[in-house]
């Protein structure tokens, strides 16, 4: 089995390169299916879900092939309904995107009910609202979601009674190839919706006002592949923003979109952290010594905080002066990483969807486990600014959305390996 070990307490000095935003890749990767073509995506992240998304592709017919730096995908000829084991589509949460894909190019999908990391309660009723409201008969039978359009998919008036990224992502891939207009009212704003809604426009789509709460899509059969170079990942730019704040040092993220970054920036500017902003980079100065102001932050739809940065401000939060209050506005339980804080020394008390954060308390480097993505990214954090030496367990959590988090840290001057322990 392998670990993160990382000893505390080390400044951080140095760049980073941000990879590709997973988030926007996997939706991309799924519309290649509603699509049908070749395509040359560049800036593909290697981490476990894209080889992961590879690997259903290729389960269906088609071939990707990794050409340097771009990734070459032929999904001209593929076998929509070759059966994809439940143990691969419960990997990930965004399986479910093939739901949309399949059913805007062929009228049909049957698509295992996807997994994820365990936030409490993940439904998917809008995206079954949204398929049927597009004509197709949809819903959860034996483990599997089906959805069936007897007499194809018909453009519509849809109105989301959430902020949901997956909801929206489905109706643009069931809404692309309809016959007629749709229009998706309360929309995601994320940046990877506005992705996705691009490179569908590149194949020949009309998708307008995509990063709006109003998407209005007019169906086009006549779809071709394209080459696309996928976002930088916010996410990961606003992970290394805060560990550079937790070190301390002066490190130069680049590669980033400053646009997309700015309710990060702004919680670090008002923990007193500095930031430098420049065209494609943010540049991250604090001196380890220097205390951090304690802060109020509500994780909500973009544009505002991410539930995605929610454990890791916390984390910083825990070297803050005073009592931070961390909120938790998309999903009922995220804190599971909270009680890993506490192992290291963090005082935390959660009520309902609060974290309450007692800043200062001297945290130490113990044995502690990556309960999902971000929360290991949060354990990541707080070993760097933690005494002696922290050893993360189930990092493949971590290795599903961090592309080479080990090498890019240590290159900065953190003392962090990846490790082979018997199991
Ligand atoms: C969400 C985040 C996304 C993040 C991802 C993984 C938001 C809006 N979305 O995306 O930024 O990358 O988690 O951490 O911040 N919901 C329903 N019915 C549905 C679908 C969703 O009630 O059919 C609710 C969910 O319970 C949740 C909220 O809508 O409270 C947002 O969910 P959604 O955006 O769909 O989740 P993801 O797409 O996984």
């Amino acid at each position: 089995m392998e670990k993160i070990v990382i000893c505390g307490k080390k400044p951080l000095y140095g760049t980073i390169d941000i990879a590709g935003m997973k988030n926007a890749a996997l939706p991309i990767l799924f519309a290649t299916v509603l699509v049908g073509g070749k395509f040359y995506i560049e800036n593909l992240p290697d981490v476990s879900d894209i080889n992961l998304t590879l690997d259903i592709l290729k389960r269906l017919g088609a071939t990707c092939v990794h050409n340097g730096d771009a990734t070459e995908i032929d999904t001209t000829e593929i076998d929509p309904y070759a059966e994809l084991p439940l143990d691969v589509v419960k990997k990930m949460r965004a399986s479910y995107y093939l739901v949309g894909a399949q059913l805007g190019r062929y009228g049909k999908a049957h698509v295992g009910y996807p997994g994820g990391c365990d936030f409490g309660t993940r439904p998917i009723d809008q995206h079954l609202k949204c398929f049927r409201t597009l004509g197709a008969d949809a819903d959860v039978n034996g483990g599997y979601i089906e959805a069936y359009a007897k007499e194809g998919l018909y453009g519509n008036h849809i109105f989301f009674d959430v902020v949901s990224v997956g909801a929206t992502v489905n109706a643009i891939l069931a809404a692309t190839r309809a016959e007629g207009s749709t229009i998706i009212e309360n929309a995601a704003r994320e940046p990877h919706i506005v992705a996705l809604a691009s490179f569908l426009n590149m194949c020949g789509a009309h998708i307008t006002g995509a990063g709006t709460d109003t998407i209005k899509i007019r169906g086009e059969k006549d779809l071709h592949g394209c080459s696309y170079d996928i976002i930088p990942d916010m996410i990961e730019a606003g992970t290394y923003m805060v560990a550079a704040a937790a070190a301390g040092g002066r490190v130069m993220i680049r590669n980033i979109i400053p646009k997309h970054m700015e309710s990060v920036t702004a919680k670090l500017v008002e923990m007193g952290v500095t930031v430098n902003i420049g065209d494609d980079y943010a540049e991250i100065v604090r001196d380890p010594a220097q205390p951090l102001s304690r802060i109020m932050v509500k994780a909500v739809p973009y544009p505002g905080f991410p539930t995605d940065m929610q454990p890791q401000i916390c984390a910083l939060t825990c070297q803050a002066e005073g009592t931070s209050y961390v909120s938790e506005g998309v999903w009922d339980n995220r804190f599971r990483y909270v009680e890993e804080l506490m192992r290291m020394g963090a005082h935390i008390l959660v009520e309902g969807k609060t974290a309450i954060v007692e800043g200062g308390a001297p945290m130490k480097g113990t044995q502690v486990s990556a309960v999902d993505l971000r929360g290991g990214a949060a354990v990541i954090i707080a070993a760097l600014a933690a005494e002696g030496i922290t050893v993360i367990d189930n990092i493949v959590l971590i290795e599903r959305g961090y592309d080479d988090i080990v090498g890019k840290l240590s290159a900065v001057g953190a003392d962090i390996r990846k490790v082979s322990f018997p199991d």
